[in-house]
């Protein structure tokens, strides 16, 4: 949701600029621009509508060279994406630039007193505001860090920032509230970022903002403070992840690598916490909460997205094995919703990016109520990750095309472990079944890389069903969730319109939509639910409707009333959601590249969903 770079050292900025935007698209890519000031102390600057890419073609090296500048790519809230309301801002006199992810939501009055003041305004943007609001401030105090201050204590609503005035050319001030926020520490350089994507081809050394701080950083130093003006000291911490994390490998998209990876990020999300000789489960985030969880009478897990449908997942899981009543909330629906909550509830957060704006205020709701919340969270450090009561991380490691995949099996197998640990502490899983599912865990990942092995059959039905304009996903029970997600992929993609519904409500409403056009993805395993499923599956072919099924290897029966099958290896029902999953995945895959979409930044999508 709009990322934010910004650099101050000795090399040219603006490479380093481009590159950190182009690793941060993934958050916003309506429109990007960069400004840098030059050795007159003028700001030179470029926007415009469209990718980095469209930008770094037009911009002219020459002009914009300076070595501190700030970047921007961005997700629009306020105004449409078109070259003028690009970032960076600039107050009208162009004394300051600013960059900024949020919203600031007075920026209408603070408008109103600005334009009494004389100020005028060439954008739609809230951002443009703040930038003559810190000129403004400078008028009177001529000191940029103090009219940072000010203007700050006036704004109400999210930011994360990144500003520059040319009168004060040696430095670049931030500032964060509820808009993630870090720099990287290189010799004799900071480079300035939403997170690490943008920084760690640099440096490995990185601070985190958190809310309600500012940092003035300059070539040989930094200082962090309140915004209110109190120092801060803070530690620096190590970025986790590599460099090549974050780059294709050879894929032609970071989705198909991130499914790809699935067999590795599944083991990295369950390695060292399953004991395979005394068949233990240990989460070393969550010792601190074991016994409230062992005796929790009820567990509320709230999510955005894809992460909800991992919770509802989550559900079916927690309620089976562990008996212990279980609801799944969006997480904005709960927050503003005056939720019943007590001290002795246990409240479980899901989010793969730790900065989903939703996710995170529903976690403040429960932590406020007096839960004790719990984060199933992806990127190591992000917010939502830090102010939890505690957590335990998938491990999935960087995840990049918009559309999430790697990151959904492993809180699948992040809830299932949890699950695991409750089940055998509270005797709910018999234990010849608790070792059963143990014993699984070692040959699931060898049963992903069988599913991935057949990606041909997925294109040769993605071939068939390119051109569809609806789909429908079925399921029962713990596939119910995973035919939303297969819905979900579709529609974000592909841009086809696609529903996923329990296979036995179907016939209270979408089943009026079957005709010989409507293609139907059956999830259907051979489990319990095997036979209540083959008879929707009927009522489906007795409407002509065509008929993909996600099946279990060497199921003869189902192919007979499918028209096309897409088998994976049995395994335990636990694990189910996991497998079928990732043909579900490869499916809207292959059907969007088809239609030529580009894969990896849908149409008005973006990763990390830091708005209200
Ligand atoms: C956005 C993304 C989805 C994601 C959701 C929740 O909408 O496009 O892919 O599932 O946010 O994100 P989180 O990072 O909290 O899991």
């Amino acid at each position: 949701m709009c990322g934010i770079v910004g650099y101050i050292g000795k090399r040219n900025s603006i490479n380093i600029i481009f590159d950190g935007l182009k690793r941060l698209e993934y958050r916003g890519y309506d429109s990007a621009g960069v400004a840098v000031i030059n050795d007159e102390n003028e700001f030179n600057y470029y926007k415009k509508a469209g990718k980095v890419k469209e930008l770094e073609k037009d911009f002219n090296g020459e002009i914009l060279d300076g070595n501190i500048g700030i970047g921007h790519t961005r997700w629009a809230t306020h105004g449409e994406p078109n070259d003028n309301n690009a970032h960076p801002h600039f107050d009208m006199n162009k004394h300051i630039s600013v960059v900024h992810n949020g919203i600031i939501e007075n920026f209408k009055t603070l408008k109103k007193k600005l334009t009494q003041e004389g100020y005028t305004f060439s954008t739609d943007t809230d951002t443009e505001v703040l930038a003559n609001l810190i000129d403004f401030h400078c008028k009177t105090t001529h000191d940029f860090e103090k009219a940072v201050r000010y203007a700050l204590t006036e704004v109400e609503g999210t930011y994360g920032l990144a500003m520059l005035c040319n009168t004060e050319p040696d430095k670049i001030i931030i500032a964060r509230m509820g808009s993630p926020l870090m720099f990287g520490l290189g010799k004799d350089e900071i480079i300035v970022s939403s997170d690490a994507a943008a920084i760690i081809k640099h440096t490995k050394n990185v601070i985190y903002l958190e809310d309600g701080e500012m940092a003035i950083l300059k070539r040989d130093g930094f200082q962090i403070k309140t915004i209110n003006d109190v120092d801060i000291q803070r530690e620096v911490q190590k970025i986790e992840y590599d460099l090549e994390q974050i780059e294709k490998g050879g894929f032609e998209h970071f989705m198909l690598k991130e499914i790809c990876e699935q067999p590795d990020t599944i083991q990295n999300t369950y390695r060292g916490r399953i004991n395979f000789e005394t068949y233990d489960v240990k989460l070393g985030g969550l010792d601190s909460v074991r016994e409230k969880l062992f005796n929790a009478k009820r567990i509320i897990i709230t999510a955005c997205g894809t992460a909800w449908h991992a919770g509802l997942v989550g559900e079916y899981m927690l309620e089976h094995y562990c008996r212990i009543p279980t609801e799944v909330e969006y997480a904005s629906e709960f927050r503003y919703r005056n939720p019943i909550i007590n001290k002795d509830d246990i409240v479980i957060v899901i989010s793969q990016s730790g900065e989903t704006a939703d996710t995170r205020a529903a976690m403040k709701e429960a932590q406020r109520l007096g839960a004790t919340v719990i984060g199933i969270v992806n990127a190591v450090g992000s917010t939502i990750a830090r102010e939890v009561d505690c957590g335990t991380y998938i491990h999935a490691g960087p995840e990049i095309g918009v559309a999430s995949t790697k990151a959904f099996t492993s809180q699948l197998m992040s809830l299932a472990l949890i699950t695991l640990m409750i089940g055998k502490h509270k005797g709910t899983i018999k234990e010849e079944e608790f070792k059963e599912i143990v014993d699984e865990l070692k040959i699931l990942p060898g049963k992903m890389k069988e599913i991935i092995g057949k990606m041909n059959e997925y294109k040769f039905v993605a071939e068939e069903f390119k051109d569809s304009l609806n789909f429908l996903y079925l399921g029962r029970g713990m596939n119910f969730p995973v035919a939303l997600e297969g819905a979900l992929k579709m529609k974000e993609i592909s841009y086809i319109h696609a529903e996923g519904y329990p296979a036995a409500e179907m016939k209270h409403g979408p089943i009026a939509l079957i005709d010989e056009n409507m293609p139907v993805v059956f999830v259907a395993p051979k489990d319990d639910t095997y036979d209540k499923i083959v008879t929707n599956i009927e009522e489906i072919k007795a409407r002509k409707g065509k008929i993909i099924t996600i099946s279990t290897d060497h199921d003869e029966e189902i192919k007979a009333y499918s028209d096309y099958t897409l088998s994976v290896p049995k395994t335990v029902d636990i694990f189910a959601p996991i497998l079928n999953s990732i043909p579900l995945q490869f499916l809207s895959y292959y059907i969007a590249s088809a239609r030529g979409n580009n894969v990896d930044q849908p149409r008005n999508l973006a990763k990390s969903v830091t708005v209200e």
